[in-house]
């Protein structure tokens, strides 16, 4: 185990060094490791699509003019460089993205066309919103007729996923809405498209616009609205419709929250989601190749959360997904999630360190720098704790949260027998004792459980709360679990656990050492795809086998006590 846990140790030692560079080093050594897996060969990714219909246009449509962006220090900051290997503008080629679509609609055959047609609402919006407004159809993904299909009339812009002419061209209207969440944003398909709206916060020049509208159809419009965080939260607030065991709808569970997480934390006064997700460029920026008066603040469009590990797939298989992003960008949007995972996540210290009779005593004390709950989003995602206590000879005297590379973790219930799951712990006392952070799905039957469509509620919710998040006044679809609520220790901004260790007649000094981990799939959401013979599945899981599911470190801490 120690020899796997080496695995995120060297990833994590060469990213501190900083450079894009490294990060494939990071890469490069993981995969070395692994005999079967290819070295990662640099690709240049395909062109951007440039189709057009009534409503939309591919990004190359638009970035034929807004490329070779500079700020004032110099550095490029053009729009397609930054968006295209982001998760948003991979949602519809997101390889886990379209396995666990098959998977779902397998479970609910009868359901395939509504199921398809939710699931592409948000990673296949644009071609999702032709197809419903034109043909009055549901958006489906899979077989004749799918939007996966490469002679699919539809396909460049489905696989084009959340796009320019996406985000741009959302209506104000009824925005923060209950019915603008799950995908349920406005496009103005009324308007011609000759004279389609690219909203934005600034006031355009006239004949410069003209020139845009006549080379795309598209006219810069002022808004403030893009500005708002309540754009974000049409895609990011999620209420998915679930099953009973009769396969029939009982209902909708809130899945995706971190609109209504940040709404109750401090940063709703002060940062909304493009504060910290597009942060702002130095200086002014002129935005096109054409020209205009230089646009500041500047939102750059980073985009990252914390999938580094689909990052470290497109890295490898770049040119299987047919990605638009080049080897480079993948790598310069890998090594910005980990900058983001690794220096704005999360902070880690240890207090009040003791020994006496035996007891190691330490308090282990995490705190969420995240504007909305860390992890958030996808319920596959996990953060925990890993503590490891060596006595004055470096023996390993204890050890919880220990990781393979599968992503498995040593004393997970969940791990070990896919329908239990790891309670929230106060204290922990035993290496099968973990913290981890984390929201666990079960079914109408009280079953845990991660299908989507069955997932009715969460029996365990202790992600880490945003700081000023009250856990008792929130409302019931982001408050934490039982457990978590009765912790006077879990409160908004963080969690204090107590670790009280049995160390028997070891010699100290002991050295405590403390990692805060993170994956984004945890082990059983991939290994339930497994079980699915399906190409999808096969190609996913060819992917997950080739790419060891490493943690990342996103803060450590150590002491010695007992000396
Ligand atoms: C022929 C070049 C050209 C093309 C193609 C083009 N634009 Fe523009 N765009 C411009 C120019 C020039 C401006 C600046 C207008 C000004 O300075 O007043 C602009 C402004 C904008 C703005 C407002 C921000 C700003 O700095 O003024 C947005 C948003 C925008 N374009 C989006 C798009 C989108 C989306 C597409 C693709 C559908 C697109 N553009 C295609 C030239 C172009
Ligand atoms: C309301 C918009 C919306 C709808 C509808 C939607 N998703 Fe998503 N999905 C998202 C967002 C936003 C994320 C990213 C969240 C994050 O990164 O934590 C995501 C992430 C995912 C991921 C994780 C991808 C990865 O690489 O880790 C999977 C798998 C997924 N969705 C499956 C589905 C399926 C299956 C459906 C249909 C049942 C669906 N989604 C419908 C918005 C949506
Ligand atoms: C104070 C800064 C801050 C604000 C404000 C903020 N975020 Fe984040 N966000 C982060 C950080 C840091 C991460 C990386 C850690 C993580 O994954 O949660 C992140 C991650 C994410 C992720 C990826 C989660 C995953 O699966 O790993 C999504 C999706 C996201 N944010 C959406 C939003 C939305 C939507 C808003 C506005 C409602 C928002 N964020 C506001 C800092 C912020
Ligand atoms: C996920 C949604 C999203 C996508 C995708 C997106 N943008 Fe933007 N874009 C925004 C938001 C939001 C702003 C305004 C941010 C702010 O100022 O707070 C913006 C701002 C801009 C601006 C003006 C600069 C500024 O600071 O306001 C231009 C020009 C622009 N986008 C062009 C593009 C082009 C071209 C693409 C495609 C390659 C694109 N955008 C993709 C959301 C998006
Ligand atoms: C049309 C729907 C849509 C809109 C609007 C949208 N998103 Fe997303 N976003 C998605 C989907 C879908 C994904 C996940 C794609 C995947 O993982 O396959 C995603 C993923 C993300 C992630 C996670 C990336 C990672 O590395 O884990 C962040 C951060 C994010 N979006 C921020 C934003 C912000 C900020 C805005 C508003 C300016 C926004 N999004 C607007 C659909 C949307």
């Amino acid at each position: 185990m120690m020899s796997k846990n080496a695995w995120g140790w060297s990833l994590v030692c060469a990213v501190a060094i900083g450079a894009g560079l490294v990060l494939v080093a990071g890469y490069g050594a993981a995969l070395a490791q692994d005999g079967d897996a290819p070295q990662p060969e640099p690709f240049e990714g395909q062109l951007l699509p440039t189709d057009k219909n009534a409503f939309f246009a591919g990004a190359g449509a638009c970035t034929s003019c807004h490329t070779n962006m500079v700020d004032e220090s110099g550095a490029d900051v053009s729009i397609d460089a930054y968006w295209r290997a982001t998760m948003m503008a991979n949602a519809a080629r997101d390889p886990y993205w379209l396995a666990s679509v098959r998977v779902e609609t397998l479970g609910a055959p009868g359901l395939k066309d509504v199921i398809e047609d939710k699931c592409t609402t948000c990673h296949m919006p644009m071609a999702r919103t032709t197809v419903a407004v034109q043909d009055e159809a549901p958006g489906l993904l899979h077989g004749d007729g799918g939007l996966a299909d490469p002679d699919h009339p539809l396909h460049a812009l489905a696989n084009d996923g959340v796009s320019c002419t996406l985000c741009h061209q959302v209506e104000p209207e009824g925005l923060g809405e209950p019915a603008s969440f799950s995908g349920g944003f406005a496009i103005d398909t009324a308007r011609a498209a000759d004279n389609r709206p690219a909203y934005n916060p600034f006031a355009s020049n006239p004949e410069l616009s003209a020139v845009m509208q006549n080379a795309s159809g598209f006219v810069p419009e002022q808004s403030e609205h893009v500005t708002k965080a309540e754009l974000c939260a049409s895609c990011h607030t999620l209420y998915t419709p679930y099953l009973d065991s009769s396969g029939a709808i009982a209902g909708e569970f809130p899945e995706q929250t971190p609109y209504f997480e940040w709404l109750n934390s401090q940063y709703v006064a002060s940062t909304p989601c493009q504060g910290c997700h597009m942060p702002t460029a130095e200086g002014g920026v002129i935005t096109s190749v054409v020209g205009g008066e230089p646009r500041s603040p500047f939102a750059k469009h980073v985009f990252v959360g914390g999938n580094v590990y689909m990052q470290s797939i497109f890295r490898a298989f770049g040119d299987d997904l047919e990605l638009t992003a080049s080897s480079e960008h993948v790598e310069a949007t890998g090594a910005r999630t980990l900058d983001q995972l690794q220096g704005r996540t999360a902070s880690l210290a240890l207090e009040n360190l003791g020994y006496a009779r035996s007891q190691v005593t330490a308090n282990v004390v995490v705190r969420n720098l995240a504007g909305h709950k860390f992890p958030t989003g996808f319920p596959s995602r996990r953060a925990w704790l890993h503590l490891v206590i060596e006595d004055a000879g470096g023996n390993v005297v204890f050890e919880s949260g220990g990781v393979d590379e599968q992503g498995r973790i040593t004393g997970d219930n969940h791990d070990a027998d896919p329908g239990s799951f790891e309670p929230h712990h106060k204290v922990i006392r035993q290496p099968h004792e973990v913290q981890i952070y984390e929201s666990v799905m079960v079914d109408t039957d009280g079953n845990v459980t991660n299908i989507l469509l069955r997932g009715s509620g969460y029996i365990k919710d202790n992600r880490l709360l945003p700081v000023g998040f009250d856990k008792i006044t929130a409302p019931g679809d982001i408050a934490p679990d039982d457990l978590a609520l009765e912790d006077a220790n879990f409160t908004g901004g963080g969690d204090r656990v107590m670790y009280s260790i049995n160390v028997g007649d070891a010699q100290g000094p002991f050295t405590v050492r403390v990692d805060l981990l993170y994956l984004s799939i945890g082990y059983n959401w991939a290994e339930k795809l497994r079980a699915f013979t399906t190409d999808e599945s096969a190609a996913f899981m060819a992917y997950f086998d080739a790419v060891p599911n490493l943690p990342v470190v996103v803060a450590s801490a150590s002491a010695t006590v007992g000396g």
